[in-house]
C-alpha cells in the first residue's frame, strides 16, 4: 500500500511540472516539415507488390525531396532564437510566473539553455538535402525496387528521371539513384531531364501568380483563424509558459515551431528542446494553420491549382499511353518515369486528381467541427519530407484473376500506401476507369491561361526594351 502513497505523491509532485519534452506520445505531424518515417506509420512490408495473374509494366513517380536545410534567409532569422532563449532563462531565474501550474519544467528548460545553433548550419548550405534526408531518399529507392523487382532493374535505360538542377534536387537524383544501382551510379549516364518549366510549371505561370501565390486572399482564412480566440489563446498560454506576463509576438513563436519542426526532421530520435515549448493542442492548430495555407495556395481553395496540377496527371498519362494495347515496347523506351518536386507539386497534383477532398472547404473559423478535426487535407500526411506519389500500370491475363476484369489496371500509392479513389479496389483501378476519371482533365489540360492575363505586361515589357534601346543609343551618340 505504502508504494502506492509514494506513488501518488510522485504523480502530484510532477503534475506541477509540465515536461513536455518527455510526452510518451508525442505530437509529430508538422504539416510540410514533418519526417516521413512519422507521417507514414506502418511502412507496408518491402516484399514483391504482387497482383495475381498481373505484371507491372510501368512505373511512375512523383517524389518530394527528403528533409532541407532552412533557406538562407529562415537560417537568419532563426537564429535569432538566441536572445530570445535568453529571455526565458531570465524570466525562469525571476520567477515569472502568474501561475507556476503552466511554467515550463525545469529539465526543459535546462535543455533549452543548454542550445545552440549549429555553426555548420550556415549560408553555404542553405536548403540543402540533410543527411537524414539523403538516407531517407536512397531507402526509398531501394524499396521500390524490392517492391518491382522485374520492373525496376539494374539497367539504366529503363528509366527517365526528371527534376531541377539546383543542390537539393540534384543530391536527391543522387540519393535516389544510388538506392537503386548501388555505388556504379555515379559513372552511369542516368538519362534525365532538367527542365524546370515541366517539373514547376506555377513558377513559370504569372495567372497563377497573380491570382493565387501574390494574392493577399488567398491567406484570407488563415489571418481570420489567427484572429480567433482558439489561436490567439494558444499564444497567450504558450508565453506564459515561457515566462512572459504578455503575449510573445506571432512571429516568434512561428519560428520556435520551425526549429522545433525542422530539429525533428533533421534528427528523428533526438529531443528538439523547442518543441517543450508547444502542447499537443498547440501542434494540432499550428497545423491547421498551414493546413488553411496549403489548401487555399495549392489546393482545393483555388481554381487555379487543378489547372496548375493537371501538367503532371497528363504526363503520367501520357506515359502509361505508351504502354496501353502495345504488344512489343522499343527496348530504348522507359519503364520508370521518375520526377522530383516540392510540396506545392506534390498538393497540386493530389487536387487535379480529386484526392483527399473534402466535403465543405476549409475555413478559419470552425476549429472545433467535426469537419476540420476529421478533415481529409493535411499537408503531414500528403506532403511530408520525401512525401510521393505513384503509379504502377499492370497488364493482366484474361482469367488470371478473378477479381480483374480488365487487361489494364493502374495501383495509385501515396507515401507507399494505396491510395484510395472512388470505384477502386485497395488502390487498384481499371485502366478504363481511369481514362474515364482523368480523360477530360487530361484534354483540357494546358497552360495557355498563364499568360493570357498579363498581355498587357508583356507589351509593356516590350515598350519598356524599345525605350531602353533608344535611351543606350542616344546616349551613346552623345
Ligand atoms: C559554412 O561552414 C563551412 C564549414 O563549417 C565553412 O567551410 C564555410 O566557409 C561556411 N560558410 C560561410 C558563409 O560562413
Ligand atoms: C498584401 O499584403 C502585404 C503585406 O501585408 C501588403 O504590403 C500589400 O500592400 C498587400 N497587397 C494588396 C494588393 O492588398
Ligand atoms: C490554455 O490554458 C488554459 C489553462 O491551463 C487551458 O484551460 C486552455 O485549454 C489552454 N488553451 C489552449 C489553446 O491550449
Amino acid at each position: 500500500m505504502i508504494w502506492l502513497y509514494l506513488l501518488l505523491a510522485l504523480a502530484v509532485a510532477k503534475g506541477q511540472e509540465t515536461c513536455l519534452s518527455v510526452e510518451d506520445d508525442p505530437y509529430l505531424l508538422f504539416g510540410t516539415k514533418t519526417a516521413y518515417i512519422f507521417a507514414n506509420l506502418g511502412v507496408p512490408s518491402t516484399r514483391a507488390h504482387d497482383v495475381p495473374g498481373c505484371q507491372p509494366i510501368a512505373f511512375w513517380l512523383l517524389s518530394r525531396h527528403g528533409s532541407n536545410n532552412p533557406e538562407a534567409n529562415d537560417i537568419v532569422e532563426l537564429q535569432k532564437l538566441g536572445d530570445f532563449r535568453n529571455n526565458i532563462v531570465t524570466n525562469y531565474k525571476n520567477g515569472n510566473f502568474r501561475n507556476t501550474n503552466q511554467r515550463i519544467c525545469t529539465s526543459d528548460l535546462n535543455l533549452l539553455e543548454q542550445w545552440q545553433w549549429n555553426p555548420r548550419l550556415n549560408v553555404t548550405f542553405a536548403g540543402d538535402l540533410t543527411a537524414d534526408g539523403y538516407m531517407t531518399t536512397q531507402q526509398l529507392a531501394q524499396a521500390w525496387r524490392q517492391r518491382f523487382p522485374g520492373l525496376l532493374t539494374s539497367s539504366r535505360h529503363h528509366y527517365l528521371f526528371k527534376y531541377v538542377n539546383d543542390q537539393l534536387s540534384s543530391n536527391t537524383f543522387k540519393a535516389f539513384t544510388e538506392g537503386l544501382f548501388g555505388d556504379q551510379a555515379e559513372s552511369f549516364d542516368i538519362p534525365k531531364e532538367n527542365d524546370e518549366k515541366i517539373v514547376r510549371p506555377f513558377k513559370f505561370c504569372p495567372a497563377w501568380t497573380k491570382d493565387v501565390g501574390d494574392n493577399n486572399d488567398t491567406l484570407s482564412q488563415l489571418h481570420i483563424f489567427e484572429s480567433k480566440r482558439e489561436y490567439q489563446e494558444m499564444i497567450s498560454n504558450i508565453s506564459l509558459r515561457l515566462g512572459f506576463n504578455y503575449d510573445v509576438q506571432k512571429e516568434i513563436i512561428l519560428r520556435m515551431y520551425q526549429l522545433c519542426r525542422y530539429n525533428k526532421a533533421w534528427d528523428v530520435v533526438k529531443i528538439s528542446p523547442w518543441c517543450s515549448a508547444f502542447t499537443r493542442e498547440d501542434l494540432k492548430r499550428l497545423e491547421y494553420a498551414e493546413d488553411l495555407e496549403t489548401y487555399y495556395k495549392y489546393g482545393y481553395g483555388s481554381a487555379l491549382n487543378k489547372d496548375v496540377g493537371c501538367t503532371h496527371v497528363k504526363d503520367m498519362m501520357n506515359f502509361f499511353e505508351n504502354y496501353v494495347g502495345k504488344d512489343e515496347i522499343p527496348q530504348q523506351q522507359p519503364r520508370a518515369m521518375i520526377q522530383f518536386t516540392e510540396a506545392a507539386m506534390l498538393l497540386m497534383t493530389l487536387t487535379a486528381m480529386g484526392a483527399h477532398q473534402d466535403t465543405a472547404p476549409l475555413t478559419g473559423d470552425n476549429y472545433h467541427s467535426a469537419n476540420v478535426q476529421s478533415r481529409k487535407w493535411t499537408a503531414s500526411k500528403m506532403a511530408p519530407f520525401n512525401g510521393n506519389l505513384a503509379a504502377v500500370l499492370y497488364k493482366c491475363t484474361q482469367n488470371g484473376n478473378f477479381q480483374v476484369n480488365e487487361e489494364y489496371q493502374v495501383l495509385f500509392l501515396e507515401n507507399e500506401h494505396p491510395l484510395s479513389l472512388p470505384g477502386c479496389r485497395v488502390g487498384l483501378c481499371d485502366w478504363s476507369l481511369v481514362k474515364n476519371r482523368f480523360g477530360e482533365l487530361v484534354k483540357n489540360c494546358n497552360l495557355d491561361f498563364c499568360n493570357s492575363a498579363t498581355k498587357i505586361s508583356s507589351v509593356n515589357v516590350i515598350l519598356f526594351t524599345f525605350v531602353a534601346f533608344f535611351v543606350r543609343y542616344a546616349v551613346i551618340r552623345i
